[in-house]
């Protein structure tokens, strides 16, 4: 391990920026057709990138590939409630942040994209938005809903623990 984080090393963008441009044609489940919001980021890059920012880079060419093959087999919108493609990306954070869950401040949320793939991944998420236009209160209450929604998601366990990665 070192200072470094993953994001600063690699990323698995081709498979990563193929899902990103697949979600603008979903018109089920996905989140842009609950509450429409006019610069959402993808939620596969969002996902990645969270992910990428938290984890430290393991400094080993091996070890750094296989996390690279697990995020990018996490990526596609289909694998957001499939517990066995996001808990190996929960439980390397759990092992990178033994002391808890790491905080995610987003003060730009927006449609709620980072906080909610935070949230997914397990982090203790804070998000705010200087909303312009529209409905204020409506928009605060969107973002309360995705982060909790995810962060209870059933099928991602929440006693995911520290060692037990892989
Ligand atoms: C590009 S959007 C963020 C998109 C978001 N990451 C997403 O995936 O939906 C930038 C956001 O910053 C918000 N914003 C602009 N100025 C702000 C400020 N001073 N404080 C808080 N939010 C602000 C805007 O309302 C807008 O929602």
């Amino acid at each position: 391990m070192t200072d470094r984080r993953l994001i600063e090393e690699a990323l698995p963008l081709a498979r990563v920026n193929v899902e990103s441009a697949r979600e603008k044609s979903l018109r089920h489940g996905h989140i842009s057709t609950l509450h429409l919001w006019w610069a959402r980021r993808p939620l596969a890059m969002s996902r990645t990138v969270v992910f990428g920012t938290l984890l430290p880079d393991p400094a080993d060419d091996a070890r750094r590939k296989e996390i690279l093959d697990t995020l990018a087999l996490a990526s596609p919108f289909e694998a957001s409630i499939r517990a066995e493609k996001i808990n190996p990306l929960r439980r390397l954070l759990a092992d990178a942040y033994p002391d808890g869950p790491p905080k995610v401040l987003d003060c730009f949320a927006g449609g709620g994209a980072i906080p909610l793939e935070a949230a997914r991944l397990g982090c203790e998420v804070t998000a705010l938005d200087l909303k312009v236009s529209g409905n204020w209160d409506g928009h605060v209450r969107w973002l309360e809903l995705v982060i909790r929604h995810c962060a209870a998601l059933p099928m991602l366990p929440t006693d995911v623990r520290r060692g037990d990665a892989q």
